[in-house]
């Protein structure tokens, strides 16, 4: 079977990767891919979010499964439309994928069926969210309705910078339509987790847990970025903490979106906050993380189509979804000055190790062949072993063997997980 998967980064290099272990599967095409994936996959120069493009292509090629990586094309809803001509999918419907396309619905969500989640107040008008925050103790945390590319969460240490953000986010639009809404929501603290889970709406499979570094800095210092680097599994995330999550939070939200008619199915991402008074929802995601997968797939036994297959057939409880006991560790290999301004087209060289595993995110081969960087996340180095600090050592050595210039990566992934139990 022709298969295509839609995205071009490094989550998308690693469900390459890791659908390449399946043997009923063809060519896999990737829209649009980039420079490391050309090496796993046939790239197509269509844009994720090019709906039209994605579904003439798929139906030319007779495509027989598709999987839809990113948000923004689950949100404009590319997997109803795939569904729509009988290609069968990995990814929710567009109406499944508001979970994360709107924070207003998630937060409403919560709120009506009782799922831990940060207290909160929704604005549509920016007089109304001035005077409430007269009334707020700091700091506080405002975010915009709709996506925007992981950027539209602002913490606000006092009024002054609240007052702000509401007249970036809701008059000067920094976020364009997506801050016409506002969450302004509670401000938790305590490690954070995430959890992805398989869901076919009936039952739902957690993966391993993993930790992401968000900030550009060591020390979580420095611009939120995309991620600059995962472990796994995460060592604050205990048998019994997993068990109550299952609990208060995993089933009670696939029930709740089954009640509200708008089944999940696919990859659902629960970032929660180890709060003293428990776990609580962050955020949700539709998708896998990105790289929380670099670390989540490659720990991964059971084979992955299968699990997708699964997932879209609704048998996913007849299958046992398995975990190796090892652990690993994402470095993420970025361009100088990201998240802000940096320059593209250098020249990747990467010395061969073994053992590494490299999941391109920003890079692009040149027409004479040359690999390149090409966005702000350059290359994930992956490391594993049995022990949490040898995958950070792995994961380091493989990430030191790239070179470009203006190449940064944070030295701190996963120190904070080595010291869990400590605090
Ligand atoms: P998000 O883009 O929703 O993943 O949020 C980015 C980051 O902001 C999260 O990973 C948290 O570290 C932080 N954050 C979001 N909401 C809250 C909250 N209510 N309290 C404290 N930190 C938060
Ligand atoms: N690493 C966080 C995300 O994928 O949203």
């Amino acid at each position: 079977m022709d298969i295509i998967v839609v995205g071009g980064g490094g989550r998308e290099h690693t469900i390459i990767k890791k659908l390449r272990e399946n043997d009923s599967i063809q060519t896999i095409y990737a829209l649009p891919g980039n420079g490391g994936i050309a090496q796993d996959a046939t790239c197509v120069n269509i844009a994720a979010t090019d709906l039209d493009g994605v579904v003439k292509f798929a139906q030319e090629k007779n495509i027989g499964f598709a999987v839809v990586a990113p948000d923004d094309p689950l949100v404009l809803g590319l997997a109803d439309r795939l569904r729509a001509i009988g290609i069968p999918c990995f990814g929710p419907s567009a109406a499944a994928a508001a979970i994360e396309g709107s924070k207003v619905f998630s937060k409403n969500l919560m709120r009506k069926y009782g799922i831990p989640t940060a207290e909160y107040n929704v604005f549509s008008d920016s007089a109304e969210a001035l005077k409430y925050l007269k009334t707020c103790a700091y700091p506080i945390v405002i975010k915009a309705d709709g996506l925007a590319l992981g950027k539209g969460v602002l913490i606000c240490e006092d009024h002054k910078a609240a007052q702000d953000a509401i007249a970036s986010i809701m008059e000067e639009k920094i976020f364009g339509e997506s801050g016409s809404n506002v969450v302004i929501e509670e401000f938790l603290t305590g490690p954070e987790v995430s959890v992805l889970a398989f869901t076919d709406g009936n039952v739902v499979k957690p993966m391993v847990s993993s930790m992401d570094h968000k900030r550009a800095l060591d020390g979580d210092q420095g611009l939120n970025t995309g991620g600059m680097g995962t472990i796994a599994p995460n060592p604050y995330y205990t048998a019994e903490i997993a068990e109550r999550c299952m609990k208060e939070i995993f089933l009670p939200t696939i029930n709740a979106m089954n009640a509200e008619g708008r089944t999940f199915k696919g990859c659902l991402y629960f970032g929660l906050m180890l709060t003293p008074n428990g776990p609580k929802v962050i955020e949700y995601n539709c998708r896998f993380g990105d790289p929380e997968a670099q670390v989540v797939l490659p720990l991964l036994k059971t084979d992955l189509f299968t699990v997708m297959q699964a997932v879209e057939n609704e048998t996913l409880a007849d299958l046992d979804v398995e975990f190796a006991d090892e652990c690993a560790c994402c470095v993420m290999v970025v361009s100088g000055g990201y998240p802000e301004k940096y320059e593209k087209g250098k020249p990747i060289t990467i010395e061969p190790m073994d053992g590494a595993r490299y999941f391109h995110s920003g890079t692009k081969l040149t027409e004479d062949g040359t690999l390149v960087n090409n966005g702000g996340r350059v290359i994930g180095a992956v490391g594993m072993d049995k022990t949490l600090k040898g995958a950070i050592a792995n994961a380091y050595k493989f990430a030191r063997a790239i070179n470009f210039e203006g190449a940064y990566m944070r030295s701190d992934i996963g120190e904070r997980a080595l010291k869990a139990g400590e605090e």
